[in-house]
């Protein structure tokens, strides 16, 4: 039994992660493995009810029960402090220490791509997830007032530079083996400038990797005037936050962007990079595909033959639905969220049944 915590959260979240459950159960159904989902509530309207962001029962709920959570989406504009996503999303990145923030974008239908001809793009965002400017470290001196002083400190460990370099390293060997480190360190040379000492050092342990650095600035013209160029791209918290949503609006935009935040052996959260869009929550307008395939990234990651398939069948799926133009109107199509879900879940009762083989068969 696969138990996962589900967090939708705010906004589209809730229905995102409606979406994405309804996945699973057709893909459980299909493919012959069984799951549970244990809601949480959390979130804005908790907060507006009770005071509450992330209470330590909760938390101790979510971290010694649970190794997966689902997702959706924090941000209120009921609430402009937005405390509970700092307290939830950036809390439980930091206090289950998911350091590693995978963000995959692959373009499944040319027609998706801003740029001129049909480029090929597929690469991964390995964002690094618990430091930078990030850590809440800072303060504000004479608030208000027109003398008002405001500071975010930067860090960067060196643990936390190797560890996340060397899971970018391993994925690279699992894909094209083309590292792209993105930084500062012309202007932030110390804090961005560990990274590339941190990267000298590991690259030796990877010689069949070819890595090289860029800075973010150039790294973000070049995504989008050399696209296949890049293959798994490493940025510090703040530079994969923001090269993340470019490489998503690559390929479609944030409503076909998953992701994963973890701490490999320990907890895994899966969540679409998209927030709590207000601007169209409600309408029943949300693309769910990316709450979808966060989904599938979390079943690819289980490790079964029936999970494996499931995974990539809902990948396929999603494909075959963006091809044939039937998606929400961002991504250019008239259905709504719950026919996208429904045209993913018959493609997934119709879809191929291959015999199940247990792994150590
Ligand atoms: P957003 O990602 O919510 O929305 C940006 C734009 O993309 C909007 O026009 C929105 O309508 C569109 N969009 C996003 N997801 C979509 C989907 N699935 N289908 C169709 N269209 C979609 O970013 P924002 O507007 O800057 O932020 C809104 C709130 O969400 C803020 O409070 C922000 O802090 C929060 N946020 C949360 C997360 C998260 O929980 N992981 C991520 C980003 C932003
Ligand atoms: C994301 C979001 C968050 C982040 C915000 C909501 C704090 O943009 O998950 O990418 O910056 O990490
Ligand atoms: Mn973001």
């Amino acid at each position: 039994m696969i138990r996962v915590a589900l967090l939708p959260g705010d906004g589209i979240g809730t229905e995102v992660i409606s979406a994405a459950c309804t996945v699973l159960d057709a893909a459980a159904a299909r493919f012959g493995f069984s799951w549970q989902g244990e809601h949480f509530d959390l979130g804005a309207e908790r907060y507006l009810r009770t005071g509450d962001t992330l209470p330590d029962a909760d938390f101790r709920r979510l971290r010694d029960d649970h190794t997966r959570i689902l997702l959706g989406a924090f941000g209120d504009p009921r609430v402009p402090s937005n405390i509970q996503a700092k307290d939830i999303l950036l809390g439980l990145r930091q206090r289950l220490d998911l350091y590693v923030n995978l963000r995959p974008v692959r373009l499944l239908d040319p027609r998706l791509c801003p740029l001129r001809g049909t480029p090929s793009i597929d690469m991964a965002v390995v964002r690094e997830n618990t430091e930078s400017v990030y850590v809440g470290i800072g303060g504000s001196l004479r608030p208000d007032t027109a003398d008002e002083v405001a500071q975010s400190v930067m860090i960067a460990t060196r643990p936390a530079c190797d560890r996340l370099l060397r899971h970018a390293f391993e994925l690279a060997r699992r894909r094209r083996g083309v590292l792209t480190l993105c930084d500062k360190a012309n202007a932030i040379p110390e804090a961005h400038g560990l990274w590339r000492k941190s990267l000298a050092a590991i690259r030796n342990e990877y010689p069949d990797i070819q890595a090289r650095t860029l800075y973010a600035d150039v790294a973000a013209m070049r995504m989008v005037t050399h696209p296949h160029e890049f293959d798994v791209i490493v940025g510090d918290n703040l530079i994969g936050d923001i090269l993340s949503d470019l490489a998503a609006a690559l390929v479609g935009g944030l409503g076909l962007a998953p992701s994963s935040s973890l701490h490999p052996g320990r907890h895994a959260l899966y969540e679409p990079v998209h927030g709590s869009a207000p601007d169209i929550a409600g309408k029943g307008i949300a693309n769910p595909m990316a709450a979808i395939l966060s989904a599938a990234m979390l079943l690819g990651d289980e490790g079964s033959a029936a999970t494996a398939q499931a995974a990539s069948a809902i990948e396929q799926a999603v494909e075959d639905a963006v091809r044939a133009g039937a998606t929400t109107p961002d991504l250019g199509g008239s259905l709504g969220t719950a026919e996208v879900t429904a045209r993913i879940c018959a493609a997934l009762d119709a879809a191929p049944a291959t015999p199940w083989v247990p792994a150590h068969a």
